[in-house]
């Protein structure tokens, strides 16, 4: 983020934000713009054809002449929230809700800097201070920063963020998609005060060279400066000096730290100092590599006992509070999984601080899913800024062990093409972690031309389920050596929790059951696949599911979509994984 690089002459549109501007939060203590904003949500878009940022805010009775919006004459709704929970009349809205709140500021610094952090807004946001506009971001599930400086008053100032959840065919994902479309400012909003020069990110991973004992510490600074930053990781007793060079530096030191893994996951505080800045977070160093079909965590080969879980809620939408990402964890660890895929977009990032503290690894993915306009340089650009925003986020998560980019995409050229430079570009900005892709079998086998792309192959099958022919997974399992490690991403089957026939029909209890265990006791023995997650833990919305079975849920979870009524399938994968755990590492 170079100074003042969201100036206020950018024009109607704002600068497009993007992962370069996003700063580093660990550590540090914004003010939090959480609470009531005024909400009036725009469904033709009349926002910025009438440049509603640039009125003032008089009352109705104070305008000289008619108008129709009312800066903070909106409704007011709590953020983060989704607005399609707020309201029934919202259920469904797709298109342009505005946000405004006002706060105070004052000057503690004379060399301060304000930035505004933005946890997530879906899909795309345009960010006004005082009726200038700083930037727009695009992307539904990942955070982003727009400097206020330069656009601040002494006192009140008007914020105004205008969240556009229209499905698009250039969006990521694009307008087909099978989960809910939620709409809103959904995550935390704060504002962080930052000295003039200050860490924009700092990270400290084990170097993925087998030996696992040497750290590489990387800086990078607000502003291409010199000098030394310092880390310090006080319990292994070092303070690396990071030599900085035009805003960037990068160090290795040899220390053997005691490695985290999911029944070890040690943290280790490490504070990172640059001039007047300082920046700590929890970090755990583990290794995590591929050595032809197997998947090894510091040097041992393991094997993914997983689940996939979408980020749905009856109540909250989108949204996720601590209580929910607890109780996930908490059927996780009852279904005695090691491994979660969080699907098919950025979750919360307590989800994988949480994985840290308690043990679990996980795949995290950005919606590169099924129809994307492949050939747009435009939206590959959106993909790539995702997939950077995501890694900058999550990078010191020792628990986040894949990027996945994509799912179910069509086996095009141009799909190919943009899926390869998704894929060098995620290991060129992250050597430590594996890259994947939830691809569909062809012809009953691996065949998809990404593949060759991928650290981990994922495949989403569903014999027994959409595709009747159960022995076509024994075939698929003889006769597919990838030389590189297989994790099944998805497989299941839809059950209406408490539809119980011991005949087990199609959306019985019993038949949900009954193809997890068949599914199991092929895929269990299959030696070149390194996992399973199968998909997945909650019943969830998806509008595209209309029959008298779903109404508009998609019932494969292993648990109705209240979280609460278990279906018999959960007990079936628990005693599976718990025999599995015992057999494998
Ligand atoms: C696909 C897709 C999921 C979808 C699932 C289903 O594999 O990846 O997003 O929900 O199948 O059909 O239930």
């Amino acid at each position: 983020m170079s100074p003042r690089s969201n100036s206020c002459e950018n024009g109607p549109e704002g600068a497009l934000i993007g992962a370069d501007t996003l700063v580093m939060l660990a550590g540090r203590r914004p003010e939090h713009l959480d609470g009531p904003w005024s909400l009036t949500l725009d469904l033709f878009g009349e926002g910025l054809n009438q440049n509603w940022a640039a009125l003032d805010e008089k009352r109705p009775i104070e305008w000289e002449l008619p108008r129709d919006y009312d800066i903070a004459g909106g409704e007011i709704v709590h953020v983060p929230s989704c607005w399609n929970v707020l309201r029934p009349e919202w259920r469904f809205f797709e298109g342009t809700g505005w946000y405004t709140r006002s706060f105070e500021w004052q000057q503690r610094r004379t060399d301060e800097r304000v930035v505004l952090y933005v946890g997530a807004a879906a899909y795309e946001a345009r960010v006004y201070l005082n009726g200038y506009p700083l930037g727009r971001h695009r992307g539904a599930s990942t955070p982003f920063c727009v400097e206020l400086t330069d656009a601040l008053e002494t006192g009140a100032n008007r914020l105004q963020i205008a969240v556009n959840n229209q499905r698009l065919a250039n969006r990521i994902p694009p307008e087909r998609f099978d989960w809910f479309n939620y709409g809103g400012l959904y995550r935390e909003v704060h504002l962080v005060r930052l000295p003039a020069l200050f860490i924009l990110d700092a990270t400290v991973s084990l170097v993925p060279d087998g030996g696992r004992f040497t750290l590489l510490a990387e800086v990078t600074l607000s502003d291409p400066t010199d000098g030394t930053a310092h880390v310090s990781i006080p319990e292994l007793d070092i303070e690396i000096p990071v030599p900085v060079s035009a805003g960037r530096g990068a160090a290795v030191v040899a220390v053997t730290p005691a490695l985290w893994s999911p029944a070890s996951p040690k943290l280790y505080r490490v504070v990172t100092r640059f001039g007047n800045d300082l920046v700590e977070d929890q970090i755990g160093f583990r290794e995590i590599r591929a050595d032809g079909p197997q998947l090894l965590l510091n040097g041992a080969p393991i094997y993914l006992r997983g689940i996939c879980a979408h980020e749905d809620d009856v109540a909250l939408g989108k949204s996720s509070t601590r209580e929910d990402v607890e109780r996930r964890f908490g059927h996780a660890r009852a279904l005695n999984c090691n491994f979660l895929r969080l699907t098919h977009y950025p979750h919360h990032e307590n989800v994988a601080k949480t994985a840290d503290e308690r043990g679990l690894l996980l795949w995290e993915e950005i919606p590169v899913y099924w129809n994307v306009d492949f050939a747009s340089d435009e939206t590959y650009r959106d993909a790539e800024n995702q997939m950077q925003e995501l890694i900058r986020r999550d990078r010191n998560r020792a628990s986040v062990i894949l990027w996945s980019i994509g799912n179910e995409t069509p086996d095009t050229v141009e799909r190919t093409h943009f899926l390869s430079r998704l894929a060098d570009m995620a290991r060129h900005m992250d050597p430590t972690r594996l890259v994947t892709a939830a691809c569909t079998l062809q012809g009953g086998m691996i065949k998809d031309s990404v593949t060759s792309s991928l650290d981990v192959i994922g495949i989403n099958q569903y014999f027994g389920w959409y595709d009747p022919d159960l022995p076509g997974l024994a075939r698929f399992l003889e006769h597919s050596f990838p030389g590189k490690p297989v994790l099944i991403s998805e497989v299941g089957a839809d059950a209406l929790a408490g539809l119980r026939d011991p005949s087990a029909p199609l959306f019985s209890e019993e038949r949900q059951a009954q193809i997890y265990r068949q599914q199991f006791e092929m895929l269990a023995r299959a030696s070149y696949v390194c996992g399973v997650s199968p998909w997945l833990l909650y019943d969830f919305r998806s509008e595209r599911r209309q029959s008298s079975v779903q109404r508009g849920f998609n019932r494969k979870g292993l648990i109705a979509e209240d979280k609460n009524r278990t279906k018999l399938a959960f007990g079936e994968l628990a005693r599976i994984y718990q025999q599995i755990g015992e057999s494998r590492p």
